[in-house]
């Protein structure tokens, strides 16, 4: 369906009044598309997986995506309703969903970071979200079975940050091959797998968690590791707030703690720091960089997993005693 088409059939399907509407494209990504539609009565997002793709397999691919994040959104809804947004219309046989709008005073929280702004609320908020999926969902068959999606997180996370990586720095390989060989073979709770600050709106009364296209039911170090690399990164970044990046890092974890449970077993600070590490290489060296850093800076991250990784470290606190001191 085409654009005009797809008006259409809101309005037959009762989604929308009128199909004069105003409509917002929100995102240009290569495998969905998201629009504001409003058409001056109703106003929502829609979110559906692009027909146009290279080949045949990578649009089954996506229709699944579509899918899995509707799943996601459904799961978590049930018992954090606010931390979604909320499904107005699903469509099966088309493969999108429209969505409430957020907005009224929610910010995209990469943007407030990138602008140093800080809120270390957001942080306790984030670490007790992240704990209390991964400790709810922990041990469910029905949510195991609904999303055994390995080849998708394998695809669109393993291959893509940690063997691409492992490629690259041959010293290395075997580092990054053993924990894409360990990360495939968990499967303890629901992870997110896109669980970033750019997938957050923000807001006084809301945190909303967005784009769960990557949904895996694996191993909740992978959301953690993930996460917490974003605030080591923009620590580098703008080195005059490496205090206030690192200590959301800190409360982040410390939330974490506490809301999910029996998840944080004695091996998990470990593993979480080794992971840590490797993403942070893989966020300069893997195949989706972040654009935030300079080569010098990006320089000062290779050295950096490479003597710690040669180091064994595998304590949090160290790691970000040293990586204040890198950076
Ligand atoms: N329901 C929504 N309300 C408001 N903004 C949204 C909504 N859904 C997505 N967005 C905006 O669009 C951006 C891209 O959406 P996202 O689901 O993350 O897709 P992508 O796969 O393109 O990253 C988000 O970062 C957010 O700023
Ligand atoms: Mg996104």
């Amino acid at each position: 369906m085409g654009q005009d088409e797809l008006i259409d059939y809101l309005v037959e399907k009762n989604i929308l009044d009128s199909s004069s509407v105003e409509i917002r494209t929100l995102s240009g990504g290569v495998s969905s598309e998201i629009l504001l539609i409003d058409d001056g009565n109703k106003r929502f997002v829609l979110k559906r997986a692009l027909a146009k793709l290279k080949v045949k397999d990578d649009w089954f691919a996506n229709v699944k995506r579509n899918h899995i994040e509707q799943k996601y959104i459904r799961y978590v809804a049930d018992f954090l309703p606010e931390t979604v947004p909320a499904i107005h219309y699903s469509d099966e046989d088309h493969h999108f969903f429209c969505m409430e709008m957020l907005e009224n005073g929610l910010t995209n929280w990469k943007e407030l970071l990138l602008n140093k702004q800080i809120d270390i609320g957001y942080a306790k908020t984030a670490g007790k979200i992240m704990g209390t999926i991964h400790n709810k969902s922990a041990g469910d068959p029905t949510v195991e079975k609904d999303f055994e999606t390995l080849a998708n997180f394998h695809e669109l996370r393993i291959e893509p940050y940690l063997i691409t990586t492992g490629k690259l720095h041959s010293d290395l390989k075997a580092y990054f091959y053993e924990e894409a060989k360990r990360l495939a073979s968990v499967k303890k709770c629901l992870v997110h797998g896109d669980f970033s600050p750019k997938n957050i709106l923000v807001g006084p009364d809301r945190f909303v968690l967005l784009d769960c296209e990557v949904a895996w039911y694996g191993d909740p170090i992978f959301d953690l590791a993930f996460f917490l690399n974003h605030f080591l990164l923009k620590a580098l970044y703008a080195p005059e707030m490496v205090k206030e990046f690192i200590e959301l890092a800190k409360v982040t974890l410390k939330s974490y703690k506490i809301h999910s449970g029996n998840i944080f077993d004695e091996k998990f600070g470990a593993r979480l720091v080794h992971l840590l590490l490797l993403l942070m290489l893989a966020r300069v060296d893997g195949k989706s960089p972040v654009e935030y850093l300079n080569p010098g800076q990006q320089q000062k991250v290779r050295d950096f997993v490479y003597q710690e990784l040669s180091n064994g470290t595998r304590n949090f606190e160290v790691l970000t005693t040293k990586w204040s001191e890198t950076v």
